[in-house]
């Protein structure tokens, strides 16, 4: 059996997507995120896990050092890879909007866009017919209409809570975004088995 390496996403998305795996019946340890380790070696399944930045996963798999990973839709669509995608895991579910300060409109001469996703959001204003500057920034974004950086963001909204929380109001909705398994192109030739049986394995606890 070929071992197969998986870059998993660090933070909200990990424990997820690892219980999802442990439901697939893979005999995984427990409490693993709980120590600073980038790579953990399942022997036992011959699986080996990377642990990468959300936004990093896909890049890990397109160059072939994870043969497959867990990636939401969002960075997905950011960034176009040359990466297979495989399933929808249905996890870690929430939609990118565009928000902003209540009762506000564009600035009708330069209206400003501020967002961790700036190949959505231009496609988004360009399929709308609107003009608009995108500020990329790469986190903390819900600042940028507080502080008048820009009119609206683009972000992921899940709760809905840091909108709240910073006095600002969703406006538009743009996507459905959802963690998705995806494949390099390459390992899913020559893994194929391996990679089929996880996917039907996973398919069965898709919820
Ligand atoms: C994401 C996103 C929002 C927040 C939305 O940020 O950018 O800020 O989560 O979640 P909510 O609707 O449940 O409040 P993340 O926590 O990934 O950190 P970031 O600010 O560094 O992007």
């Amino acid at each position: 059996m070929n071992e197969l390496t998986i870059a998993m996403p660090k933070g909200r998305i990990f424990e997820e997507a690892y219980e999802m795996l442990i439901e697939a019946g893979f005999e995984l340890p427990e409490n693993v995120e709980m120590s600073r380790k980038l790579m953990i070696e399942i022997p036992q399944e011959k699986i080996r896990f990377i642990l990468a930045k959300p936004m990093d996963v896909p890049t890990y798999v397109e160059h072939g050092v994870a043969d497959i990973g867990i990636a939401g839709k969002d960075v997905l669509l950011e960034q176009r890879r040359e990466v297979h995608e495989l399933l929808d895991l249905n996890i870690s579910k929430c939609h990118i909007a565009s928000a902003g300060l209540p009762n506000t409109t564009l600035n009708e001469i330069a209206p400003r866009i501020a967002t961790k996703y700036p190949t959505v959001a231009s496609d988004y204003y360009r399929e709308k017919g609107e003009q608009v500057e995108i500020i990329g920034l790469n986190g903390s974004i819900e600042l940028a209409p507080m502080i008048g950086l820009a009119d609206r963001i683009v972000d992921i909204v899940s709760t809905g809570q840091t909108l709240k929380e910073n006095g600002l109001v969703e406006y538009e909705f743009i996507t459905d975004v959802s963690s998705r398994l995806i494949a390099n192109p390459a390992s899913y030739r020559m893994k194929s088995e391996r990679i089929l049986d996880l996917v039907k394995r996973l398919k069965k606890c898709v919820k």
